[in-house]
C-alpha cells in the first residue's frame, strides 16, 4: 500500500524548517500533500496563490509532493484525500501542548487518521514564520532561513508596502 500524507499549515511564508519537515516525510511517505489551509481569521501577509506559487516553484522537481488548498475541518480534508498520515513538524516543547491538542481532537474526530510528529534540523528549531516576517520587516538577515525565492519574495513585499 502506498502511503499519502497531508502536511498542513499556513506557510505564510514557507520557511526552511518546512522544506526540511517535508524532506524528511519524503523518506518514509510515498507522497506528500502540502496543505494550506485557506480563510483562515488571520490576515496573512502573502495571499493564498502568493503562497501557492511560492510552495510550486521550491517543489518543483519533486514529482511526489502536490499542492493543494483546503477549508473547513483538517480530518475532512484528509478523508477527502484517502490520505492516511497528517504530519506536523515540532520545534520545541513549546510547540508541543498546541499540537498535542490538536492531534487528539483530530484523532476524536477521525480515529482512522494518525499525526506523526517529524523534529526538524536542529538549526531550524527556533525558527517560525511569524519571527521571519517581523525580523525581515525590521530590517533583519534571514538568508539560510527561508528559500531564495522566499527572500526576494519578502524584498518585494515590503517595497510595495513602504
Ligand atoms: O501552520 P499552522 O498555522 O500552525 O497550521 C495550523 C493548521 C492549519 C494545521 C490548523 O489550524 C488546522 O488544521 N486548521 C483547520 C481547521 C481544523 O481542522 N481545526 C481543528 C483542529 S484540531
Amino acid at each position: 500500500m502506498s502511503t499519502l500524507a497531508v502536511f498542513p499549515g499556513s506557510f505564510d511564508p514557507l520557511t526552511n524548517g518546512h522544506v526540511d519537515i517535508i524532506s524528511r516525510g519524503l523518506r518514509i511517505f510515498d507522497r506528500i500533500i502540502v496543505a494550506l489551509l485557506v480563510n483562515a481569521e488571520k490576515a496573512p501577509l502573502f495571499s493564498t496563490s502568493e503562497r501557492l506559487d511560492i510552495l510550486r516553484e521550491v517543489f518543483r522537481s519533486e514529482p511526489r509532493v502536490e499542492m493543494d488548498t483546503f477549508d473547513g475541518l483538517l480530518v475532512d480534508y484528509v478523508e477527502r484525500r484517502k490520505a492516511q498520515v497528517i504530519v506536523r513538524g515540532l520545534r520545541a516543547v513549546s510547540d508541543f501542548e498546541y499540537e498535542f491538542q490538536m492531534a487528539l481532537m483530530n484523532r476524536r474526530l477521525n480515529g482512522r487518521i494518525e499525526t506523526v510528529f517529524m523534529m526538524p534540523a536542529e538549526q531550524y528549531t527556533y525558527i517560525s514564520s511569524r519571527l521571519i516576517k517581523e525580523v525581515f520587516s525590521l530590517g533583519g538577515k534571514v538568508d539560510g532561513l527561508v528559500p531564495a525565492l522566499v527572500e526576494e519574495r519578502l524584498r518585494r513585499k515590503l517595497a510595495v508596502k513602504s
